[in-house]
């Protein structure tokens, strides 16, 4: 009999979303979170694939766990391409499909349940102050180095009551920061909802939140986004927007659809239309036959944007996908260079943009604390703020509070409490 469960995840928001809604199945079953894997009756592995080392990291803990020997019944999920699911199946009692959550009962021997939407499931989110709220799953836009449709199949909007509903329990719980997952949140269609009209409704739910979303795609960012976001005041001014390359022959290649010049006059209307915004990208150094060259084109745009962070990927080739057909031709170390050379540009452009903040009083969410009674949060701007003062009070987790900026690092702020 199945009595403790703990899962491990890896991968992007979307994924941990996800495993909130397996905590709350397995919950329904009776079951209780161990905090050591250890000692779970039932342990499940929401895995990645976007990269090889996230699968690298399953395989690694597929020894581990033969190593211990555990008489644990082990659920493999999440993001797999089919020639892992070949190799790993053995490793484990199930490989089940996320898409099928509401029948897991029945695969693990418990009560059957009737088959419907898994993200019809109410999620036991791990953060009642900030929620992960997925408004979409699956990709249609096939871009040449990427995984994700071939993981997470069609793309498939909820529906826009079921997604108002849902924020509005967070928020009546607590919620003070709404995450809209999706991965290309501008895509989103439920009838005649778009997704500026989402944010429109999400809006206008009382309380005292702020909305956020990932990912955008450039392709589908239209003016009417950026409306949106000016005018909806819960919308927080931060942007994720994957660029991928600064080189539009290397875009084309990637299937990404647009220019690099579309890419730039998105950024200057949103620079125009809200200027406090704060930028951050996704891009790939080292996508094959990319020179020196074309890489310089990914330098001069991080050079021009001054982004506020960015996530920077060395190229990782993957079965199934398009690029899968071109020699990976850029050596680990040249990706390697390329890394470093964008990573000391955004840490410059973000320490720039960072001093701004100084003297301002701004709201912060705290949202951790270190050893010695110090606390961190985040602005709206999705910039952290380590709070100087040392505080004892439980209660200052998940609240808003009021902050002014004494100083600016290169990754984030410092501020006291007002
Ligand atoms: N939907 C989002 C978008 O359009 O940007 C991103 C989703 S993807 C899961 C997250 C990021 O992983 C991508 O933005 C990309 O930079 C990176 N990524 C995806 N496939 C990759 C690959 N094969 N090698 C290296 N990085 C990759
Ligand atoms: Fe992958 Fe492109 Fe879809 Fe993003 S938009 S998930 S990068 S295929
Ligand atoms: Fe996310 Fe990885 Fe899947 S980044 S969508 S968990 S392949």
């Amino acid at each position: 009999m199945l009595k403790t469960y703990h899962i491990i995840t890896y991968g992007c928001q979307m994924n941990i979303s996800d495993s909130e809604r397996i905590t709350s199945v397995l919950e329904n079953l009776g079951l209780k979170k161990s905090q050591k894997m250890k000692e779970a009756d039932l342990i499940v592995i929401n895995m990645c694939s976007v990269r090889q080392s996230a699968v690298d990291r399953v395989y690694g803990l597929i020894i581990k766990l033969q190593s211990l020997n555990l008489k644990s019944q082990t659920i493999l999920t999440g993001c797999i391409l089919k020639k892992d699911k070949k190799k790993m199946s053995s490793f484990f009692n199930y490989v089940l499909d996320i898409k099928d959550l509401s029948c897991w009962s029945k695969a693990l021997n418990f009560k059957k349940e009737i088959k419907r939407d898994y993200l019809k499931i109410t999620p036991r989110y791990s953060n009642s102050f900030s929620v992960n709220i997925p408004i979409m799953t699956g990709c249609n836009n096939f871009c040449a180095y990427c995984v994700v449709p071939y993981t997470r199949n069609k793309e498939i909007s909820r529906p826009s009551n079921d997604i108002v509903k849902e924020v509005e329990n967070a928020v009546e719980k607590g919620a003070k920061e709404i995450w809209l997952l999706g991965q290309n949140v501008n895509s989103y269609k439920d009838g005649k909802t778009t997704f500026p009209k989402l944010l429109e409704k999400i809006n206008k739910i009382p309380g005292d939140f702020w909305i956020r979303f990932t990912s955008s795609h450039p392709k589908d960012f239209k003016d009417s986004l950026i409306k949106t976001m000016k005018t909806c005041k819960k919308t927080a001014p931060y942007l994720n927007l994957p660029v991928q390359s600064g080189d539009n022959e290397i875009l084309k290649k990637m299937n990404r659809i647009y220019t690099i010049e579309d890419y730039k006059e998105i950024v200057e209307k949103l620079k125009k239309e809200i200027p406090n915004i704060a930028l951050s990208t996704d891009v790939i150094v080292g996508f094959p036959t990319e020179t020196k060259k074309q890489f310089q084109n990914t330098v001069n745009l991080f050079k021009e944007i001054k982004y506020d962070m960015a996530y920077i990927s060395k190229y990782s080739r993957r079965a199934q996908t398009e690029a899968f057909k071109l020699k990976d031709d850029v050596s680990i170390k040249e990706k390697i260079k390329r890394e470093r050379i964008l990573n000391k540009i955004v840490a410059k452009t973000a320490f720039e943009n960072n001093r701004k903040y100084i003297g301002e009083i701004t709201d912060v969410l705290i949202d951790s604390e270190t050893k010695n009674n110090s606390w961190l949060g985040k602005t709206k701007e999705y910039k952290t703020v380590k709070i100087s003062q040392k505080i004892k009070n439980e209660k200052l987790m998940g609240e808003l509070v009021k902050v002014k900026i004494t100083k600016a690092s290169l990754w984030g702020l410092k501020g006291e409490l007002v």
